[in-house]
């Protein structure tokens, strides 16, 4: 794969990953997820951001390199944005590549690369505002802690106006041979989308108030590339992707779309039948809505469709006395998650005793979110249940649309 150009002096180099593994251990990633790199030419040579040696990512990011007559071990500094190993995995293995090159990065971040990686010698500590000299051309730092980790910083070009952003503005998603914005389909871009969201929900969303944060410290810069270390580069419409990330950041005090995430676990159905009921009533009100089964369906679709609703139905029958196994740990991501301000209305089918209720209440505390009464049933809905039920889902719809 070659390095593309960014201009005549900045290349993103890249790995497409393509792997069942999961991201962060956690996260499935079936369309892949691209690791990027920059490279800045001056007198002098910059290399920003690492990887992980994950599928083959540092052979394909060493022939991106050659495609510009470079290799690891010619760059003059490296500088590490945010130190997370998808990042920075392959960093011992550019020391020994590259004993000369300084390493650059916050004061949080070079401790990092002492205790994670072993290195100690080749470190410059960089603050916010300082710059560095490539000769003819120079790099600015700014401290944006928080995104994704404690020690995050993003790294500004002023004169092609390039925005090296690393975990901000990022998507899940492979690029498929292509990096720029103006080079996908709109259809492409809807996709691209849809894993952007779904990168925010699992990955940043806890950060929020720093992506807000860190939008308005960097508002006067005037950003013609916006270049994250995932996902595609925005040359066209440098923008988009940090109003996108704005109005995701939005989310997490509550302010959603109008639209309601129906969750659900069912045994033998008759939870299900509920959620039929709660359906027919949101739709009865014309409110959009998008349907999760767990835990047939992988936690972070079901937290990348809740983030992204101002409402949720929790369906969930009681399981040995609390709540079914795998809703207690979409809840668990919730609360972890911080996913607030939800319209909720949880219902399910309560066996012989229930109990789902009350382990259900103890994890609400600190969610903030308003509740509707909860509906319960013993084994089937009968028509009063059922009645009962399409009329809570029309009363969370009313909320929506009110709200
Ligand atoms: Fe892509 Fe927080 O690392």
């Amino acid at each position: 794969m070659k390095a593309q150009a960014v201009t005549d002096y900045i290349y993103c180099i890249y790995a497409d990953v393509r792997t069942t593994d999961l991201f962060e251990g956690i996260w499935p990633i079936p369309n892949g997820v691209s690791l990027n790199s920059y490279v800045v030419k001056g007198q002098k040579t910059a290399v920003i951001d690492l990887f992980r040696d994950w599928t083959g990512a540092a052979r394909q990011m060493e022939d991106a390199l050659a495609s510009v007559g470079m290799t690891f071990s010619n760059a003059d500094y490296l500088i590490l944005n945010h130190l997370e190993p998808d990042h920075t995995g392959w960093l011992r293995e550019f020391r020994e590549k590259n004993p000369k090159a300084e390493i650059i990065a916050t004061a949080k971040g070079i401790e990092l690369v002492k205790s994670f990686y072993k290195i100690d010698t080749g470190l410059r500590v960089v603050k916010d505002g300082d710059t560095l000299d490539l000769g003819g051309r120079f790099l600015v730092f700014y401290e944006t802690p928080n995104i994704h980790w404690p020690e995050t910083m993003v790294t500004w070009e002023p004169e092609s106006g390039t925005l090296f952003s690393c975990d901000a503005f990022g998507s899940f998603g492979a690029l498929n041979g292509r990096v720029f914005d103006d080079e996908f389909s709109p259809a492409e871009h809807g996709y691209f989308e849809a894993e952007s969201l779904r990168y925010y929900s699992n990955i940043v969303s806890s950060f929020s108030v720093f992506v807000e944060r860190a939008v308005q410290k960097l508002s006067g810069l005037d950003i013609r590339c916006t270049a994250p270390s995932h996902g595609m580069v925005w040359r066209k419409n440098p923008k988009t992707i940090v109003e996108r990330y704005l109005r995701y950041a939005g989310y997490a005090r509550g302010s959603g779309e109008k639209e309601i995430a129906v969750i659900w676990g069912s045994m033998y159905g008759n939870t299900k039948a509920g959620v039929d009921a709660v359906i027919k009533g949101i739709e009865a009100e014309g409110v959009p809505c998008s349907c999760r089964r767990v835990p047939d369906e992988n936690v972070s679709y079901v937290l990348s469709d809740a983030y992204k609703s101002c409402a949720l139905v929790l369906a969930m029958p009681t399981y040995e006395y609390a709540m079914f196994p795998p809703m207690a740990y979409v809840l668990d991501i919730f609360r972890r998650k911080h996913i607030t301000g939800k319209k909720v209305l949880r219902i399910g089918s309560l066996g012989w005793v229930g109990g789902a209720k009350k382990d259900y209440e103890a994890v609400l505390a600190g969610l903030k979110w308003e509740s509707l009464e909860s509906v319960e049933w013993a084994g089937y809905p009968g028509p009063g249940d059922l009645s009962l039920l399409e009329q809570r889902g029309r009363e969370l719809a009313q909320a929506v649309k009110n709200g």
